[in-house]
């Protein structure tokens, strides 16, 4: 996590970093800080809290220099106070951090033995004390990091800038996300192209291993080993029209607004919006011969995973195990040849999902990439990429990119189904056709939000909430649960319906409420019991279901939201839905921060 920025320009860094730095700080908001360089010196300022702290210190002592780097962060070594915020300063070196520094333990007894003295807890402070020592003995820049790199170990990025090097920026990445951007007389270099997208979309992605020497007249690139190597440049497709909030008052509620688009887009880029014909990318594209799919991911995207096993194996007939993917990376796991693994991830950055795609690789299992950022690293180290066509996604809790995911997956199972013969021509044309509506229906939901309010009131008061659902509903109940959880800070707990006897039904009294997802499908009957074993203990039942659903259970809810009617296939994606709007009108209603909840940050690259 953490997000980091740097500029080489002709005009003063400090306000081009800080609108990088807003674009960033999805990232982490525990603290900020920037420093430049000028007159040979080095300046830096810091603040606790989110960028709009840092933003008052610069009112008050704004920063000269054209050249500087920048950081907004999520504490992992050290709490979040102005000590800890980055940039890190050691003699002549400035450096900001992305990731942890593995053995700075012991690299920092090393440097202490040696007479150095650190001022913060970080991991971070070691590097800048290492490339200090080595330009004190007399090393360049550059010599200097191609000494301290080998030496360090762990998943990270970090940006440095040396004291009377006003031409000069270093920087370098393992596993933690890197994006060089090339400017006219100009270099930057941020965590994503997103950050990068109003000042340059020419932007070269360093490999794992990578360090470079920016200066404003290009960019050189070393391997891990320190020899040159050539990166190619490319055109991001991030552009700055599609990076604001709208008329809205959240990123997350523009984002949940967005889905009807981001579905449709979705959709298309699995199954032609001419012919209905679906097309399987690489290495799905033989599937007659895959042996089992094992679906890599964390939280919101794991979600999807879970709802797509049930359509794997029902449409595609195709063997399926959902794992998490911090789970499954250090899981001897046995998995058959001809396997493939699908990573999914909205960011395509979680160092988990990640580490567990190169698992899945070392484990004999070709990869296909289930992601919402084209030039993101799980996608360029996948075999194949599938892609959710969302859009940048900057709330912090997912939205758009979880019904996106869940689309992609379920033409997926349709393109599988449809070639390994499990499903027939009319069977494929009914999901097509079934996929195809579910925009309009999602803008259907979306048209009146007023139900929605009424319950998150109650939710906003809630010290406990559960959401059951069986079958394809259940996952949704768990995304309903996380989402309200971690913008609400609401406890609340999703389970498969038919679990709730085996143990969370002891926490059932007339204080809790209980969203029931229910559309009127194969497991309703059953799911119907389950809600009057919460009725007859005085559990509040807040039902969703459909004109079916609501005739038969309807009077017996103490809230019900009637859904437009649609196949139940497709039935979870429109009933994500609701559960995302109660938990967001929940948050308004709170006063927490939707977009940038306490202690999350969106792109998790830390284990
Ligand atoms: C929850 C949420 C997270 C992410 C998770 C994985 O709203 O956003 O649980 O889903 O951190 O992130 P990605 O999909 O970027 O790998």
């Amino acid at each position: 996590m953490c997000g980091i920025v740097g500029v080489l320009s002709d005009k003063p860094a400090a306000p081009l970093m800080m609108d990088a730095l807003r674009r960033l700080e999805y990232r982490g908001y525990d603290s900020a800080g920037l420093a430049t360089g000028s007159g040979g010196a080095l300046d830096r300022r810091r603040a606790a809290g989110k960028l709009s702290a840092l933003q008052d210190v610069l009112e008050a002592a704004p920063l000269p220099g054209t050249s500087g780097i920048g950081h907004t962060r999520w504490a992992t070594h050290g709490p979040p106070n102005v000590e800890n915020a980055h940039p890190h300063v050691a003699g002549r070196v400035a450096v900001v951090h992305n990731g942890i520094i593995e053995n700075h333990a012991a690299l920092r007894a090393e440097l202490i033995a040696a007479g150095a003295s650190f001022e913060s807890a970080t991991d971070t402070e070691v590097v800048a004390h290492m490339l200090d020592r080595e330009i004190a003995d007399g090393a360049s820049p550059e010599q200097a990091m191609a000494r301290v790199m080998p030496r360090l170990t762990g998943a990270f990025a970090f940006v440095v800038l040396v004291a009377g090097e006003e031409d000069l920026l270093l920087a370098a990445r393992r596993a933690s996300p890197l994006a060089i951007g090339l400017g006219d007389g100009a270099a930057y270099v941020g965590s994503d192209a997103v950050a990068l997208a109003p000042i340059t979309r020419r932007i070269v992605y360093l490999e794992d291993g990578d360090w470079a020497v920016l200066r404003r007249s290009g960019v050189q690139v070393f391997a891990g080993d320190g020899t040159p190597v050539e990166r190619r440049e490319q055109i991001s497709t991030v552009s700055a029209a599609m990076i604001g909030k709208g008329n809205y008052r959240h990123f997350m509620e523009k984002e949940i607004h967005d889905q009807p688009e981001a579905i449709a887009h979705t959709l298309h880029a699995v199954i032609d919006p001419g012919t209905g014909k679906a097309t399987l990318p690489p290495p799905l594209d033989t599937a007659e011969t895959v042996a089992k799919i094992t679906i890599l991911a964390a939280g919101t995207s794991y979600y999807a995973g879970l709802t797509a096993r049930y359509w794997l194996e029902s449409i595609a007939g195709i063997a399926c195990e959902v794992e998490l993917a911090s789970e499954f990376r250090d899981r001897k796991a046995v998995l058959p040849d001809g396997g493939v693994a699908i990573a999914v991830s909205q960011s395509g950055e979680s160092l988990d999902t990640l580490m567990a795609l190169r698992h899945a690789k070392a484990l004999g299992q070709k990869v296909l990439a289930l992601v919402n950022v084209p030039e993101s690293t799980i996608a360029r180290e996948s075999d194949g990429v599938l892609l959710t066509r969302a859009g940048p996604e900057f709330g912090v809790a997912s939205t758009k990119a979880f019904t996106a995911q869940l689309t992609a997956f379920l033409g997926l199972a349709v393109a599988l189904g449809a070639a390994r013969g499990h499903i027939d021509a009319g069977e494929v044309l009914r999901l097509v056709k079934a996929l195809e509506a579910v925009p309009g229906r999602v803008a259907d939901v979306l048209k009146d939000t007023g139900p929605y309010q009424i319950i998150a009131h109650d939710l906003a008061r809630a010290r406990d909430v559960l959401y059951l659902g069986r079958g394809l509903s259940y996952p949704i109940a768990l995304e309903g649960a996380l989402k309200l959880k971690e913008i609400t800070y609401v406890h609340a707990e999703g389970y498969a319906a038919g679990e709730m006897k085996h143990g969370p039904i002891a926490l059932i009294d007339e204080h809790v409420p209980v969203v029931i997802v229910a559309p009127s499908d194969g497991w309703f009957d059953k799911t119907a019991s389950n809600m009057a074993e919460v009725r007859a203990r005085g559990g509040k039942v807040i039902l969703l279901t459909d004109k079916a659903g609501a005739a038969a259970l309807g009077d017996g809810a103490d809230h019900l939201v009637v859904l437009p009617d649609v196949p139940s296939e497709v039935a979870p994606i429109l009933y994500t839905v609701p559960v995302q709007l109660m938990a967001y009108l929940a948050a308004v209603e709170k006063g927490t921060d939707a977009d940038q909840p306490r202690n999350l940050a969106k792109s998790v690259t830390v284990e």
